[in-house]
């Protein structure tokens, strides 16, 4: 018999480390096994839980969504190339802007922990004590939460310091000025969406919604951030600092495989049960949940996907043109995105 049933305590509790996590200067979290393999932080029953939960939705015949990258219409902006040549041309401190921001942006995913979700069960006819989306205020999204933002009881840093660490492993440490984050950019309030369950269901299934999509996305950043760092030309003199940087990347990736693994879970769970509507009747949790997430999986790849492009080509923009040269380095860094997409 699987194990389907979790306390918190278990959900957040992390593997006996044979040695603690530090990089380029940072005590981070997760730690290595005695093989030196990196494991992510508070997974030693998160893991083996999400999957026994995933089993269950798969023996039940219910289809898991698909969360894969597939989903991406376009890879990273800039572009490998475009970065490159950045970096080639005296703009190195763009990488560095952007793996700052990679980090502040990741750390304010601290969020998740603040605050627990709404009771499903309150909402839903089948027990829900033996699913993902039973645990969620056991221990889950506090342990997603601290991964991103870290623990604020400790001094020991999660995927905020790890971007920081990625970027003082290339550049050493305090480089540049801290840039300025770019204000986020939000689905515009579209009413509700489900007025068919109370609004703070509504909501918290909008917010996971949401993260499972930023989470898809940063895939996309992983192979950008990847293939930049391992470019041959980039970063040559300095081989251990390339080399931590792309460990750094895929240890991250490592701790976010989780968190989609979850996310997709639970939602794949919730379109096959029952819910409760407010006039006391009930519906498919799929009849309620896809009509959402088609159009919200397209406003991600596309509409979000476009307005943080031109944002951070319009940053990019300045920081070339003030160069003596940069009427002719801007044409070309931007020839190097029409050639990407023919080439595609
Ligand atoms: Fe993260
Ligand atoms: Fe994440």
């Amino acid at each position: 018999m699987l194990k389907l049933v979790y306390s918190a305590d278990e959900l957040m509790a992390s593997h006996p480390f044979a040695q603690f996590h530090e990089a380029a200067g940072h005590k981070l979290h997760g730690g290595f096994d005695n093989d030196g393999a990196y494991t992510p932080p508070r997974s030693l029953h998160r893991w083996p839980a999400i999957h026994a939960w995933q089993a269950e939705v798969e023996r039940k015949g219910l289809p898991l969504i698909d969360c894969s990258p597939d989903l991406l219409k376009m890879g990273n902006y800039p572009s490998t190339d475009q970065q490159r040549f950045l970096l080639r041309n005296g703009f190195a401190q763009t990488l560095w802007n952007s793996l700052t921001i990679a980090g502040i942006i990741e750390g304010r995913g601290k969020l998740l922990a603040d605050f627990p979700a709404p009771n499903f069960q309150e909402i839903i006819v089948e027990d829900i004590s033996e699913m993902c989306l039973g645990h969620l205020n056991k221990g889950l999204l506090v342990a997603h939460g601290w991964d991103e933002g870290g623990n604020p009881a400790t001094d020991i840093g999660a995927h905020d310091e790890m971007w920081f660490a990625v970027r003082d492993a290339l550049f050493g440490e305090g480089a540049y000025p801290l840039p300025e984050p770019p204000e986020r950019i939000g689905r515009p309030e579209q009413g509700r969406l489900m007025p068919q369950i109370p609004q703070a269901h509504e909501e918290y299934l909008l917010l996971l919604m949401n993260l499972t999509m930023i989470e898809v996305r940063a895939e996309a950043t992983f192979r950008f951030y990847e293939s930049v760092v391992n470019a041959t030309d980039t970063f040559a003199d300095n081989p251990e600092g390339v080399q931590l940087a792309a460990e750094l990347i895929d240890r991250i990736r490592q701790d976010e495989n989780i968190h989609v693994a979850s996310l997709r879970v639970m939602l794949s769970e919730f379109r096959g049960l029952t819910i409760k509507t407010n006039d006391g009747g009930t519906m498919a949790g799929k009849d309620l949940f896809d009509p959402i997430w088609a159009p919200m999986i397209e406003w991600h790849v596309t509409t979000a996907f476009q307005a943080s492009r031109e944002q951070t080509r319009d940053t990019l923009r300045e920081q070339i043109l003030a160069a003596p040269d940069g009427e002719k380095l801007f044409a070309e860094f931007e020839a190097l995105e029409q050639r990407q997409m023919a080439a595609e």
